[in-house]
């Protein structure tokens, strides 16, 4: 007989995002009561509409820069823009949002003796020496760049993790997530996955960014939420930092292929300069994930653009 599992009562910053909404469904389907915070920067209510008439789903609008007072017991803390197009449109408030809002939400978990859990990034590695990156690798991240408002202030919230939980006890979970890609991700984020299909399915040129050999790895969102789920049901003595991601490696040509290959149209490829301070590559490396939480990644990226283009598909002839 399988053990019943208990519920909690769950807040989820950032849960009118991409990755956020999807962990709302998760969770609700699991029998947990969730608290959806979010400020609808780059979130929005179509993401998580299907929820609003749910029992145990709540709505509040706040910014998490800002203390929040609410009694819950476990925290996902996703709230921060995620694609360099939406953090650099205000850089001030993307460093506030990491590290106000680290402060904010470790200040109520440790009120509420709550564990908690961070989405953190790869852009914690920055530009890499070295190639797949594990979590004992520390980064080379360019303190003063276009992107350092959200490496740096993706770095200062995991320190303030790590010091709650060394000071205060706290039960914490920091992940690394790596390039997420799926239904729900923002149209014009400017992400390559959302934009090649985009410009696919507008019949559009496809931009690559470079000479397109710059590589990348692409998670499946299920694949993601699986692995946040396990890790925030880990043993309490298993911190992390941990990565989340697909290592399987593409080119940005490759990828571009791929797409027009399922979009099918006359699409042509155009290539630009590379932004600045673009990583050159980027491959998570799992072991940790697959020997602590019994996770890998179970979606290829074939079957994944699929359910990614149809989603796309059906929103822009809205
Ligand atoms: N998607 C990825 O590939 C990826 C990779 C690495 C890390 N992450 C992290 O995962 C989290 C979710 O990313 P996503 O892809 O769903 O991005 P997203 O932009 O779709 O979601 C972020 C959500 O946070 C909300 N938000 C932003 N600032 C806020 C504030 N000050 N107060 C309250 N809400 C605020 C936004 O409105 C949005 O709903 C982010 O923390 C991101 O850094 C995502």
């Amino acid at each position: 007989m399988q053990a019943m599992r208990q519920t909690h009562k769950v807040l989820v910053t950032g849960g009118a995002g991409f990755l956020g909404s999807h962990l709302c469904d998760r969770l609700l389907e699991r029998g947990e009561d969730v608290l959806c915070v979010d400020n609808f920067f780059t979130g929005s209510k179509r993401n998580i509409e299907h929820l609003l008439g749910n029992s145990r789903f709540e709505l509040m609008r706040h910014d998490v820069t800002f203390p929040l007072y609410v009694e819950v017991e476990r925290i996902f803390n996703l709230a921060c823009p995620a694609s360099p197009v939406h953090y650099q449109f205000d850089p001030v408030q993307t460093t506030k949002t990491s590290v106000h809002g680290a402060i904010n939400v470790l200040g109520l978990a440790k009120r509420v003796r709550a564990r908690v859990l961070q989405a953190s990034t790869s852009e914690v590695y920055g530009d890499p020496e070295i190639h797949p990156q594990p979590e004992s690798y520390w980064g080379r991240v360019n303190p003063i760049g276009v992107r350092s408002c959200y490496d740096e202030g993706k770095r200062c919230a995991e320190t303030l993790f790590f010091d709650y939980h060394r000071q205060h006890a706290l039960e914490i979970k920091v992940m690394r997530i790596f390039n997420t890609y799926g239904p729900r991700m923002h149209p014009q984020d400017g992400r390559v996955v959302s934009n090649f299909i985009v410009q696919a399915l507008r019949g559009e040129d496809i931009t690559i960014y470079g000479d397109g050999q710059q590589t990348r790895s692409f998670c499946y969102v299920d694949d993601l939420i699986d692995g946040m789920l396990r890790f925030m049901d880990s043993p309490a003595d298993f911190t992390g930092p941990v990565n989340i991601g697909n290592p399987s490696e593409f080119t940005m040509l490759e990828l571009a292929e791929k797409v027009l290959r399922l979009v099918g149209g006359a699409s042509k490829l155009v290539y630009l300069p590379l932004p600045s301070d673009d990583p050159k590559q980027r491959q998570p490396e799992i072991a940790l994930a697959k020997s602590q939480l019994g996770w890998q990644p179970k979606v290829c990226l074939h079957d994944g653009l699929k359910e990614t283009i149809s989603y796309f598909r059906k929103l822009l002839s809205e």
